[in-house]
């Protein structure tokens, strides 16, 4: 979560210029004046003192930055009315008379047992989301983990095409068949079992209850199906959990990283040095040559791409380049659809940025053969199965086509880089304005990242790429990035 603070500068009540200042304007000015002046020096008083009081907030909320007993609502007060409030209150409900005023009691077991599952918005709960076509709109990471990814790929595509992955897809789709026979009286909510072998946890029992969606205007606007999955035993359902919460962990480490991500990285030198490098537009400072620069018209797959820095470099250029910028998380996502706007476009039918929501382990639907480079700009690093990726984006490539990889080595030294970054914020002059978020950037990479930064160095990467089925290396350095960086390219 972002903590909003309040940036104040000011001289402080008690300040030895002003006090002379102050004797200066009783001898030399009338009466009124004086007055005036003295008005505006109480109000100057008092805004000092906001000042100050604000200054010592904001200290306090520091010191209490990360400590649980900080994280939580303060000044909790139960909120209750008085008797003559409620009274007044009951009085108003019974003349309406609404609904709800006279309730039965509700019984904590029997009522609540009863429920059973609602159409809630817990992240624990693998959900997805239909339009009123029975197209595929979007899903969580609950149903992307339990569910392999495998709606990825498939947006936009009726969800037949998911159900035809499920053990009992005929007896799925033929009860569909019989309970959305007639479009004007489709169920409120349709409930059924679905059976669904996953080759990561086996295979999955699930209810799944499709609750009708109204728009404002409260006709039919789509389906929010959730799923209540029995994975085949304990172990395994714990197996889920724990991945969940790991995952659920990343995505927001992700998500808080957007916010901060383009302020400080796009303010240095460093970082948009590194996006010409691997674009093959800057000779890099070391390293063993340039990359080739991207020509005109060439089919780009920019994969994890976060806030979309380098399928907007490549844009602006207008060199008729066509890039499909695939990035899994929604903060960034927000900010790259906002600042690729001028170039996004919905088909693949002309130069400009498609930004597709899905998960770069699971690049299932895009066409084949059909690129000419992929770009994994400091992305490698957070996959799981990297060669699975590798292996998919080798499939996505044009004969010849190359991958070029970027990222954190065995060798990298966190602390000179974000020196490097800070000498260049302070050269930009920016230091104080983007301290926050500079400390959250730093925070991020030393404690959320910090497990996965140190995986490879460049002859293990240009392995792992041969082993995904890449002929040849094309390029390496591990001097980019303030030299604390890899980058190795390789040809199809
Ligand atoms: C350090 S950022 C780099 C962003 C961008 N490539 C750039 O050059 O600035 C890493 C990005 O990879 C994304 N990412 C991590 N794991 C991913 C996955 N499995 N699928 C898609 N994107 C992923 C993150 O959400 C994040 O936006």
């Amino acid at each position: 979560m972002k903590h909003s603070r309040k940036r104040i500068s000011g001289t402080l009540p008690g300040d030895a210029s002003r006090l002379s200042l102050t004797k200066e304007v009783i001898v030399s000015t009338n009466e009124s004046a004086l007055q005036e002046e003295l008005r505006r020096l109480r109000e100057e008083s008092a805004l000092l003192e906001e000042i100050k009081r604000l200054r010592q907030e904001n200290e306090r909320l520091k010191a209490e930055q990360g400590s649980i007993a900080g994280s939580g609502p303060r000044n909790l007060v139960p909120k209750e009315l008085s008797e003559e409030e409620r009274l007044q209150r009951e009085g108003f409900a019974d003349e309406v008379p609404v609904p709800g005023r006279h309730a039965p009691t509700f019984n904590i077991v029997n009522d609540l047992l009863s429920i059973g599952a609602v159409p809630w918005g817990d992240p624990l709960t693998p959900a997805y989301l239909l339009d009123k076509h029975y197209r595929i709109v979007d899903w969580n990471t609950a149903f992307g983990l339990a569910f392999d990814h495998s709606m990825d790929g498939r947006r936009g595509l009726s969800v037949l095409e998911w159900v035809y992955l499920l053990d009992n897809f005929e007896e799925s789709l033929s009860q569909s068949a019989k309970d959305f026979a007639d479009p004007n009286n489709l169920p409120r909510i349709h409930v059924e079992p679905i059976i669904y072998t996953s080759p990561n946890y086996g295979k999955i029992v699930a209810k799944k209850r499709a609750y009708q969606v109204p728009d404002d205007a409260g006709q039919l606007l789509g389906w929010l199906v959730t799923l209540a999955p029995k994975f085949p035993d304990a172990a395994t359902s714990l197996r889920y959990k724990r991945d969940l919460f790991a995952n659920l962990k990343r995505e927001m480490v992700w998500s808080e990283y957007a916010m901060s991500y383009d302020s400080v990285l796009l303010s240095s030198r460093v970082y948009p040095e590194l996006l010409n490098h691997m674009i093959g537009e800057a000779v890099p400072a070391g390293g063993n040559g340039k990359l080739n620069p991207i020509g005109r018209g060439a089919r780009i797959l920019d994969v994890g791409a976060g806030t979309g820095n380098i399928a907007r470099l490549l844009a602006h250029f207008k060199r008729g380049h066509v890039i499909f910028a695939i990035e899994n998380n929604a903060g960034m996502l927000d900010l790259l659809n906002s600042k690729c706007a001028p170039h996004l476009r919905f088909d693949d039918n002309g130069p400009g940025i498609l930004a597709i929501k899905q998960d770069a382990s699971m690049l299932f639907g895009l066409p084949e053969a059909s690129f000419d480079f992929a770009i994994l700009n400091n992305v490698a690093y957070a996959l799981a199965d990297p060669v699975a990726c590798f292996r998919q984006v080798r499939a996505a490539l044009m004969p010849k086509g190359e991958i070029r990889v970027s990222g954190p080595q065995k060798s990298t030294d966190l602390e000179k880089l974000f020196s490097r970054i800070a000498e260049d914020l302070e050269v930009a002059g920016r230091t104080a304005e983007l301290k926050d978020d500079f400390d959250r950037v730093r925070e991020i990479n030393q404690k959320a990242l910090n497990s996965i930064l140190y995986r490879w160095n460049v002859d293990e990467m240009s392995n792992l790429l041969k082993s995904a089925g890449f002929s040849q290396i094309t390029y390496s350095t591990d001097t980019a990035y303030a030299g604390q960086a890899m980058i190795v390219a390789a040809r199809k």
